[in-house]
């Protein structure tokens, strides 16, 4: 009886360490945050050791967008109680300056250790606030109930497929309809045929250095990770980017892209061959 008190208060402990409850306090505190321009209002998640980076260069918490209040028209968070982390979509469109903003964040003690941005704005890949405000809303991102729920490895699986198959045209990527990613602020539509999706890509460009989010609640699982590319700051590093997926049995139900370019047309222009073999591991990767 004790020996069974103690494994529960032990479940208990750890658990309560990065609840769903927890990790939703924290995205909300963000939100807050980046809303009101007030760092102070995430101060309690964080401490002086949390990295901070927005298109991988790295930040303070004072020197970031957290301090610049941002009018949000639009917000969503998703929480991975496995791996103590979290990720948030920002949509300001009715801002004077415009953004669209994706947030990975991993906790640890119940502090943040990693708060990572891809922040888009003007001359960003396809960037249209707006556009992105009108397709990403009437979307439905709620809850799955339980008995349809896919697991997490399925459901990374499906993301982990999309961003194989730009290196592997044998890659099949379940993908069922609508059909229609949200490809910065555009709808790039594919071609659908009973349920199966079939999109237009890139070829031959390996996607490195993905980080993952997953919360099975809501089949989705986002990916941050670098486009083969031309960082701003650090010569030939991979291009920011964050894919956020929802999967619904087994197959894509929305994406939606945030690519901050470093070189302008993100270095998509043209051809896909040469430089991209030069690629360096970013610092805080
Ligand atoms: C944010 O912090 C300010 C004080 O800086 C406070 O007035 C406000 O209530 C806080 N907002 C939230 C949502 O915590
Ligand atoms: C990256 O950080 C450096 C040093 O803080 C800053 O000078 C530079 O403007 C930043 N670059 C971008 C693209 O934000
Ligand atoms: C950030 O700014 C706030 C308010 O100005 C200040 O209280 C705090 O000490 C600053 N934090 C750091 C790490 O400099
Ligand atoms: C974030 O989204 C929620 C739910 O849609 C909304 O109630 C809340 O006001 C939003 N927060 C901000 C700061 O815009
Ligand atoms: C951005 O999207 C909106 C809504 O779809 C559209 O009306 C507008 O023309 C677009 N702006 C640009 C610059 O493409
Ligand atoms: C390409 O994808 C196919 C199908 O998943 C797989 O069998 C093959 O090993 C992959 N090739 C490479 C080089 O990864
Ligand atoms: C969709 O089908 C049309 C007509 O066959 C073709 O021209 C187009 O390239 C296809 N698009 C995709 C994304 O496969
Ligand atoms: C890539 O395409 C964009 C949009 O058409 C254009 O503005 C830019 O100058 C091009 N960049 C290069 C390096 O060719």
């Amino acid at each position: 009886m004790l020996y069974t008190v103690l494994i529960a208060s032990l479940a208990a402990t750890v658990s309560a360490d990065c609840s769903r409850d927890f990790l939703k306090s924290a995205t909300d505190a963000y939100v807050a945050a980046q809303s009101s321009g007030k760092p102070g209002n995430f101060s309690t998640f964080t401490t002086q050791d949390v990295v901070i980076t927005e298109n991988n260069n790295g930040t303070s918490t004072n020197s970031s967008l957290m301090a610049t209040p941002i009018k949000l028209d639009f917000n969503r968070s998703f929480h991975d109680t496995v791996q103590c982390a979290t990720f948030t979509e920002l949509i300001a469109a009715s801002n004077p300056h415009p953004f669209v903003i994706h947030t990975r964040m991993t906790f640890s003690n119940q502090k943040a250790t990693l708060i990572e941005s891809i922040v888009t704005d003007a001359g960003d890949w396809l960037f249209n606030a707006t556009g992105t405000l009108n397709l990403v809303t009437p979307e439905d991102w709620s809850p799955i109930p339980t008995e349809k729920q896919n697991t997490r490895a399925v459901i990374q699986s499906v993301g982990d497929a999309y961003f194989n198959r730009f290196g592997n045209t044998s890659v099949v990527v379940p993908w069922g309809p609508p059909c229609v990613r949200v490809e910065g602020g555009l709808a790039a539509k594919g071609n659908l045929t009973g349920d199966d999706c079939i999109q237009e890509w890139p070829s031959t460009i390996k996607m490195p250095y993905r980080r993952y989010v997953v919360d099975e609640e809501y089949g989705v699982v986002d990916i941050f990770t670098g486009f083969p590319g031309l960082d701003r700051t650090q010569g030939d590093a991979p291009m920011p980017d964050s894919h956020l997926f929802r999967v619904e049995n087994g197959k894509i139900k929305f994406l939606h892209t945030a690519s901050a370019c470093v070189v302008s047309g993100c270095g998509l222009n043209g051809t896909f061959g040469g430089s991209f073999t030069r690629r360096r591991v970013p610092v805080h990767f």
